[in-house]
């Protein structure tokens, strides 16, 4: 079973959604991420874990791990998860946390990534999956596909696409391979 944390538009859960992946549960950081409007719509349990009801970052992840857990979560993907996460929740998946980020990562980690290869005048961006560690947008790759930054009008869209693509297909590899 997949467990899908979330940030904001959710996008990328409605891709998974859309190819019949195993999604039991969808944790968010905000309670206004249309994200989980998406996830009830798909009949998907939902919770919200703001950082304002918790003693610190590690207390509140403790929580969401056990609630995953609750709803037999083996797999947990990030996205558009927009925080950290601390290493008392990945201890509790080990090597069973991934990640979708629009850029080729190294390049262009954090909030900005397509906007900062513009910025950077980069001729090619494109999309990683990776497993998550505790940094910003680090881990070991499982894939990257390269987009061409030209024509830049339409560069956001065609990023999405690939995610969108990339995402449900790395997901279905790793729950195929899974004991
Ligand atoms: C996606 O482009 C995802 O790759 C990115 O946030 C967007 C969320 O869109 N994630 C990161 O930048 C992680 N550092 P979505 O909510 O529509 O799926």
């Amino acid at each position: 079973m997949i467990g899908v944390l979330v940030s904001g538009n959710g996008t990328n859960l409605q891709a998974l959604l859309d190819a019949g992946l195993p999604v039991s549960a969808v944790a968010a950081n905000r309670k206004d991420a249309y994200a989980l409007v998406r996830a009830r719509e798909a009949g998907v349990p939902t919770a919200t874990f703001g950082l304002d009801c918790h003693a610190d970052r590690a207390e509140r992840d403790l929580v969401m791990a056990t609630w995953l857990e609750e709803h037999r979560v083996e797999l947990v993907v990030l996205a558009g998860y927009m925080h950290l996460l601390t290493p008392p929740f990945l201890k509790r998946f080990p090597e069973r946390v991934i990640n979708v980020h629009p850029s080729l990562l190294p390049a262009f980690p954090g909030a900005h990534p397509i906007d900062d290869a513009l910025a950077a005048g980069a001729r090619t961006t494109g999309v990683s999956v990776h497993y998550v560690d505790e940094g910003l947008d680090t881990g070991p790759l499982i894939t990257q596909e390269e987009v061409p930054v030209e024509p830049r009008d339409t560069l956001v869209e065609r990023i999405h696409a690939v995610e969108h693509r990339l995402l449900p297909e790395v997901v279905r590899d790793l729950c195929l391979a899974a004991p």
